[in-house]
């Protein structure tokens, strides 16, 4: 089948083709995103294959079903950026990679918390300009304190086992209660006491109207002073302004983010020799006490292996008309 794939790099393009030789599906690698302008690219498409930060809103989406549209292939797990309800109402289906590595994302996810906590990355830089000292890098032992997790599910979980591995204490919160939860040490509580008794909590739940915001002005009152928080979830799960208040008034002590709600104009691309002109992400990058990486959770050798097989088999099945197993329904609105 023929597929148009939108923003792709280097690494994509690679781990694409190399899993195409089992499926042999025609694959049609594009660079520019997706979006009102760049929609034209897939006229007549009946499968186009997008990433995290392309623009499926309701008047791309209509454009390209008038042409053809059946298929969208996500190649990642979460789906904010597609307006299911006009997909649905335009009768394109929506398949994703559901499961493609929790390891990827929560391994990522303990590396920010240790770099942060024993400033790793401030050690590296220093020593390598000859300064051997410490002062300023000192940390604290997570073992014997509590970590809180908002979204037990399949990262979550890796992340909680993790942390429960280390000696933490775990809470966590989610409207569903996962069995497998109790086997990494998951205590179910509420996130307004999450939030009271955390010393370190990590967000990992999708970002739904629900949860934008989560972390708010409100959320971070209730905080322990010098609290640890991690977002490698979705950005828009934190006001940003609320935090960068928070990190000035000192209840915030460490922040460690993988994604940030103003993302689209700023990750996955070399943007060294640009002035940045959004004025809360250069606040945020002036605190010592913040790290953040560029969307890079998932991105691991084994994740764009699984990745690239999941989704031309999400499409094989399409093509042949099978059920599709990872297809984004509309109750995953609700
Ligand atoms: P999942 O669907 O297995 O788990 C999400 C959990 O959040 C579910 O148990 C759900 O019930 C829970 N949840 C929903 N609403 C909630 C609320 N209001 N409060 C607390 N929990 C709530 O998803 P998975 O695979 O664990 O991924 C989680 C998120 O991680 C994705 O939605 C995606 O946004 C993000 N992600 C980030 C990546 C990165 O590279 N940084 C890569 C992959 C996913």
């Amino acid at each position: 089948m023929k597929v148009i794939f939108f923003n792709t790099k280097s690494y994509d393009r690679d781990y694409f083709a190399q899993a195409n030789q089992q499926f042999d599906h025609e694959l049609v690698f594009l660079e520019p995103r997706l979006n009102q302008d760049t929609w034209k690219l897939a006229r007549g498409a009946v499968c186009i294959c997008v990433f995290v930060n392309d623009g499926l809103d309701s008047a791309v989406l209509t454009e390209l079903a008038s042409h053809g549209l059946k298929l969208i292939a996500l190649r990642c797990a979460g789906y904010n950026n597609v307006d299911l309800a006009a997909a649905h109402q335009l009768g394109v289906k929506v398949v994703r990679v559901p499961n493609y590595s929790p390891s990827a994302v929560a391994e990522h996810t303990i590396g920010l918390m240790l770099s942060l906590n024993r400033k790793i990355h401030r050690a590296y830089d220093r020593v390598r300009e000859g300064n051997f000292s410490l002062e300023g890098l000192l940390g604290y032992n997570f073992n014997g304190l509590t970590a809180g997790i908002v979204g037990t599910g399949r990262i979550g979980i890796v992340v909680a086992r993790i942390l429960n591995a280390i000696g933490m204490r775990v809470l966590g919160c989610d409207p569903v209660i996962h069995p497998e939860a109790a086997v990494a040490g998951i205590e179910y509580t509420d996130l307004n006491d999450l939030l009271t008794r955390a010393d370190v909590i990590s967000l990992h739940c999708p970002l739904t109207t629900e949860t934008r915001h989560i972390i708010d002005q409100a959320a971070i009152e209730r905080l322990r002073a010098g609290v640890m928080l991690i977002n490698t979830g979705r950005g828009a799960l934190i006001d940003t302004k609320a935090v960068i208040a928070g990190l000035k008034a000192k209840k915030i002590g460490l922040l460690g983010l993988d994604v940030y709600e103003q993302e689209d104009d700023l990750f996955f691309e070399d943007l060294s020799s640009e002035i940045i002109q959004d004025d809360v992400f250069q606040r945020l990058l002036t605190f010592p006490n913040v790290l953040v990486t560029s969307h890079q959770g998932f991105f691991t050798a084994n994740a764009l292996k699984n990745i690239a097989d999941t989704t031309l088999n999400n499409i094989r099945e399409y093509e042949q008309g099978k059920p599709l197993s990872n297809q984004i329904l509309l109750q995953a609105l609700s």
